[in-house]
């Protein structure tokens, strides 16, 4: 759903269109503090600038153990995740990063939509270094996610909310 925003200036290659939307990201929420404000634009503009997510979004630490579903773009996603289950649950024990290949080959992948076959998982850490959210990004296609995606949206969202 790479449609909205800026589609047809943003750049082919897909390092420099990270750059590109990481800059506009940071420009667009410069003086907003409001964390439900910054995770929606985050979704949004990512979700708009790239053909392979198909369902972006947060899931935000929800008690001890507990991830709740935040700011997203995509179909319905599940509400409430455990730590430990699936690619966010797993994301959010480790505390790191998880690129799935094929989500139906990873042990306890939680199917909101039956659709997707790959993701990437980041945990996002607020200025104290605490966990505050994970963000899913799935796609639609296999193996859609490498190390650039996953590079780049752990330095996004470092940017965005450890700063
Ligand atoms: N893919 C996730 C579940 C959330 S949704 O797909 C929106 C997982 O297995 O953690």
């Amino acid at each position: 759903m790479a449609e909205a925003f800026n589609d047809k200036t943003l750049p082919a290659q897909k390092e420099a269109r990270y750059r590109e939307v990481a800059d506009e990201i940071a420009s667009v929420l410069a003086g907003e503090p409001n964390l439900t404000a910054r995770m929606a634009t985050v979704a949004s503009m990512l979700a708009s600038s790239f053909d392979h997510y198909f369902w972006t979004g947060f899931y935000v630490v929800d008690g001890e153990d507990e991830l709740v579903v935040g700011p997203y773009q995509g179909t319905l996603g599940c509400l409430r995740i455990a730590f430990g289950r699936g690619v966010c649950g797993t994301a959010a024990a480790q505390r790191r990063t998880q690129l799935v290949e094929d989500v139906h080959a990873f042990p306890g992948h939680i199917a909101c939509d039956s659709r997707s076959q790959s993701e990437v998982v980041v945990p996002v850490f607020d200025k104290d270094g605490e966990l505050i959210a994970v963000f899913d990004v799935d796609s639609d296609r296999p193996a859609a996610f490498d190390e650039t995606d996953a590079r780049w949206l752990e330095r996004i969202l470092h940017e965005t909310f450890a700063r």
